[in-house]
């Protein structure tokens, strides 16, 4: 029997541990949409074990955490929402479990061991499939349990799913990380690189559309080296629809009917071959807007963050990607205050967000995280001048969006409409091609549908539009 045969009997057993009863459980996700995948998994697993979700903490029977340690305020939620739920806990009995990234650190799980003992099962990225069989131990021998492994890391298929939305959906092409970046915790928390066979894929994007799944989110670490270790090492790749690299699978998804739009997050600048700006050009389902992460604008900051590419390098990309593909668009992320940056060197960043002129930056203060690279050298740069940087660098990009919103109105954009603005009931909102939140009045059948709104006013978040 195969392992997630396994786990469909320890469904049933929990299934049947909970006859007669209506458990509830709640789930806090925290971290990036690899993770949010991965919860919509384990919702998946719990409904079918006869959990039903509530968003009322006092309710649950059953109290789950999907952690991430990408950065340390992560770190401070977890433990806020522990000291929280403790008086519950004696109150009620609730189990309480934690899993996710953040549990592949010792240091972390030794924290919870010593200070938050209430705490029922633990368990890590590489153990997420087992859920079933650790939740029906910790239930049926009212033990604590911890169940966590340090490996490479395999991939598992036919993982029960519940999705957050019924418009968009998150497909994980690859799982880990080859790239160690010396600043990054995910290569050593989620493992080494290995993609998903395209047939999994593809079946999985071709079920998605049949359900009226309007676009796709293709996921991974480093999706454009997807099939890289694989073709490297020699590892079988099943031949499916002509499928062996990212650029082929973008042009094998874009052919399934009824998807409209596809997005993938997030690849590497190194990574980006000239197959993959043709097939982003070629691929009308493909968004035009590119999530190209930078980190630092400065040479010699990058190659101490072991990026592998130059402030050069990537601006030379960017030009050829607009180049090759009209109306392109790109979104990035930027770190601040990594260990020794200069004020100097940190004008680079700035000059690159300037000529860049990204649609949207993500900006992060330099967190030290244990066990890397970046956490043993000695020049850290002390708090008040990261947030200094970090104020320069959000003026900058505030500016950039007020000045890039006003290109919006007048023009027609294409939104796909997500359902009703949670500001404003009035109002419908949706997203453009490149990302930007539109709202509008109109009919709530809209919902679902990619239609053509005029840009009317734009208030630096969102834009409004209307219909035509
Ligand atoms: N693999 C993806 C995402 C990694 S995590 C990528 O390479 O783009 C998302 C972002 O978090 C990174 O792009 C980086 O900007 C930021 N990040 C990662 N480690 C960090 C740290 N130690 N401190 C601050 N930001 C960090
Ligand atoms: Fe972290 Fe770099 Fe890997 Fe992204 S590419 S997950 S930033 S090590
Ligand atoms: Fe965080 Fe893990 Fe994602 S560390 S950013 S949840 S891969």
């Amino acid at each position: 029997m195969n392992e997630i045969e396994i786990q469909k009997q320890y469904i049933e057993k929990v299934k049947a541990f909970n006859q007669g009863k209506l458990p509830k459980y709640t789930i806090l996700t925290m971290g990036c949409q690899l993770n949010e995948n991965d919860s919509e998994k384990l919702s998946g697993m719990l409904e079918q074990m006869g959990y039903e979700r509530t968003e009322k903490q006092e309710e649950a029977d059953l109290a789950l955490f999907n952690t991430c340690c990408v950065r340390e305020n992560a770190e401070d939620k977890l433990f806020g929402k522990l000291g929280e739920l403790k008086r519950l806990k004696e109150q009620k009995g609730m189990i309480i479990a934690i899993g996710g990234c953040m549990m592949q650190e010792k240091h972390i799980t030794n924290k919870i061991k010593q200070s938050y003992p209430f705490v029922d099962l633990l368990f890590g990225t590489h153990t997420l499939h087992k859920f079933p069989e650790d939740l029906y131990k910790t239930l049926d021998e009212k033990k604590k349990l911890e169940d966590i492994i340090d490996i490479e890391g395999k991939i598992y298929e036919g993982l029960p799913i519940k999705r957050n939305s019924k418009i968009q959906a998150s497909v994980t092409i690859m799982n880990g990380c080859n790239n160690f970046c010396s600043y990054c915790i995910v290569p050593y928390v989620r493992g080494r690189e290995r993609s998903r066979q395209p047939r999994d894929i593809i079946q999985e994007v071709k079920e998605l559309a049949e359900k009226g799944y309007q676009e796709i989110t293709l996921l991974g670490q480093n999706v454009n080296s997807y099939l890289r270790v694989e073709k490297e090492k020699g590892l079988p790749i099943e031949e499916y629809e002509g499928v062996d690299s990212f650029a082929s699978l973008l042009k094998a998804i874009n052919k399934i009917d009824g998807i409209q739009r596809i997005r993938f997050v997030s690849p590497h600048p190194k990574d980006f071959t000239d197959d993959v700006i043709e097939a982003i050009r070629s691929c009308e389902k493909v968004c035009k807007l590119i999530h190209l992460p930078l980190q630092s604008g400065n040479s010699k900051v990058l190659e101490e963050m072991n990026r592998k590419y130059t402030k050069e390098q990537y601006l030379s990309l960017v030009e050829k990607m607009k180049k090759a593909i009209p109306n392109l668009t790109l979104s990035t992320d930027i770190i601040v205050g990594f260990p020794g940056e200069t004020d100097q060197e940190f004008e680079d960043t700035l000059d690159v967000v300037k000529k860049v002129k990204f649609e949207q930056v993500y900006m992060f203060l330099y967190s030290r995280r244990v066990g890397t690279p970046g956490d043993k050298k000695e020049n850290q740069i002390p708090e008040e001048q990261k947030h200094k940087r970090f104020d320069q660098l959000k003026d900058l990009v505030e500016s950039q969006t007020e000045e890039n919103n006003q290109k919006y109105i007048g023009t027609i954009q294409k939104v796909l409409v997500e359902g009703e603005s949670k500001n404003n009931k009035a109002f419908l909102t949706g997203r453009t091609d490149s990302n930007k939140v539109v709202i509008f009045e109109g009919d709530k059948k809209r919902i679902g549908q990619v239609i053509d709104l005029k840009i009317i006013s734009q208030h630096i978040w969102y834009l409004k539009g209307e219909e035509i």
